[in-house]
């Protein structure tokens, strides 16, 4: 609502597509047991809509709390909402259920949520309150969605906690950036219960990048001359959010970085906006651990400015000569780490597609190269596209169409490629030393 009392109407097509989601998550979710783990952190009070989403979705849900927890959100509140009783305590073992059944009953269980605190103790694998308990018990997949205060996402201590949990193969969702209950800003935001919804009935999917993290990369940079100009291109963004629509739809939990665009974030799809080729490269970087795909469109500068002006550059003489230098490689320098994801470049070429294409693959190490002509009605902000994708060994080339089909085919080779399912990896010629 707005202060006035006025409802915020989102466009039509924003409100179906919600429509949509949330009829697949209800078809994905219906009838899945659900045990959320809820831990001492200000977002608890997000949880109670999650509870709610997910009873609304068909799915069962039971909760269990850390002590910490019951301080920020009463139990009677997440068991109306889950309608069943709400395990806080060894000795609330209520219906008759301990912590091994609890650890059995649960098809998929998520931690939201996760504090500093819990975290360090999954990352232990200690069994000191109910909840860690359950987590160490359990064969279901598990999930946490952190939420903190950035210091204490970004402390080493935390960092090495979220890397050795998803090296078990713990799915990390989130945690966001922005406003903090604390008044700081910057990345321990919990996902919203929407995303956290999605992402839950996602896991649930069946579509061939089903449970697969994957980053794209999207848009322009803007490269600073100084405070008010910058260096940029004409990239729209429409393909690499085509891309990561596609890649969504495939069941993969997709991250979006994109650079300054005039689109609107795909529901279920994470974005971070950036604009510099540096702040893209940190974005991605900073997502690597657990991404087993890396989809490179946006159109990143080659070059920035040396010196970049501190206070706006004066009409001087004639000449006004600008030194530049090389900006970041994002995409290479992606493919050079150990171990690395599946990685996907785009290359926008005038002239000689082919030949290009395959020369850049090569430069950067990638495992594919969707290279597309720019120029006279394509490429760039167009809707329309065509591309030739090609790999070690072969090529396809994928006729005119729209940006949001032509993403889909792409997504389909892709995953064909290099995330086949049993009995597809022959047909691929997949390689496995591309395995992520
Ligand atoms: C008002 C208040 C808010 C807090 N918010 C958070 C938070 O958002 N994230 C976090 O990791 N810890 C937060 N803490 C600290 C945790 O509550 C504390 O580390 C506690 O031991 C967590 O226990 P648990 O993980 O077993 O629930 C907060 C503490 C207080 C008093």
């Amino acid at each position: 609502m707005l202060p006035g009392g006025a409802a915020v109407k989102r466009p039509f097509h924003r409100r179906l597509w919600a429509l949509l989601v949330h009829c697949r998550s209800m078809n994905l979710l219906a009838g899945k047991r659900i045990l959320l783990g809820i831990s001492g952190g200000i977002a608890a009070y997000k949880s109670a809509e999650l509870v709610r989403l997910l009873r609304a979705a068909g799915a069962e849900v039971r909760v269990l709390m850390t002590a910490a927890a019951t301080g920020f959100v009463g139990a009677q509140t997440f068991q109306a909402l889950s309608g069943q009783p709400v395990y806080c305590d060894w000795n609330d073992e209520h219906d008759a259920m301990g912590h091994i059944e609890l650890a059995r009953w649960a098809d998929f269980m998520l931690v939201a949520p996760a504090t500093a605190d819990t975290l360090a103790r999954l990352a232990q694998g200690r069994a000191d309150d109910l909840l860690a308990a359950v987590c160490l018990a359990s064969e279901a997949p598990l999930a946490v969605a952190p939420a903190m205060n950035r210091g204490m996402w970004q402390h080493p201590a935390t960092r090495a906690n979220v890397s050795l949990l998803r090296e078990r193969g713990v799915h990390v969702w989130g945690p966001a950036e922005g406003e903090q209950a604390c008044g700081e800003s910057g990345p321990g935001r919990m996902l919203e219960p929407t995303e956290l919804l999605q992402a839950l009935s996602q896991s649930f999917a069946s579509g061939r990048l089903a449970g697969v993290e994957v980053v794209v990369t999207a848009g322009p940079t803007r490269e600073p001359l100084d405070p008010v100009r910058f260096l940029s291109n004409r990239s729209s963004g429409k393909m690499g959010y085509a891309l990561a629509t596609a890649a969504r739809d495939a069941g993969a939990r997709v991250t979006l970085v994109s650079g300054p665009v005039a689109l609107e974030a795909p529901e279920g799809v994470e974005r971070v906006l950036v604009e510099t080729a540096q702040e893209m490269l940190q974005a991605v970087l900073e997502r690597m651990e657990g991404c087993r795909l890396f989809i490179a469109t946006a159109a990143v500068a080659d070059y920035r400015p040396r010196h970049p002006a501190q206070e706006k550059i004066k009409k001087q003489a004639d000449e006004l000569v600008l030194r530049l230098e090389p900006a970041p490689d994002i995409l290479a320098t992606v493919a050079a780490r150990t171990p690395r994801p599946v990685c996907v470049g785009f290359a926008a070429e005038t002239q000689e597609l082919e030949r290009y294409a395959h020369r850049k693959r090569l430069a950067k190490g990638v495992e594919m190269i969707a290279a597309n002509r720019v120029g006279a009605g394509l490429g760039f902000d167009s809707d329309d596209n065509e591309l030739l994708l090609v790999w070690e060994g072969g090529s396809r080339r994928l006729a005119r169409d729209r940006k949001s089909r032509l993403a889909r085919q792409l997504v389909d080779e892709i995953a064909t490629r290099y995330f086949p399912r049993s009995g597809e990896e022959k047909a691929a010629g997949h390689h496995a030393k591309y395995s992520a």
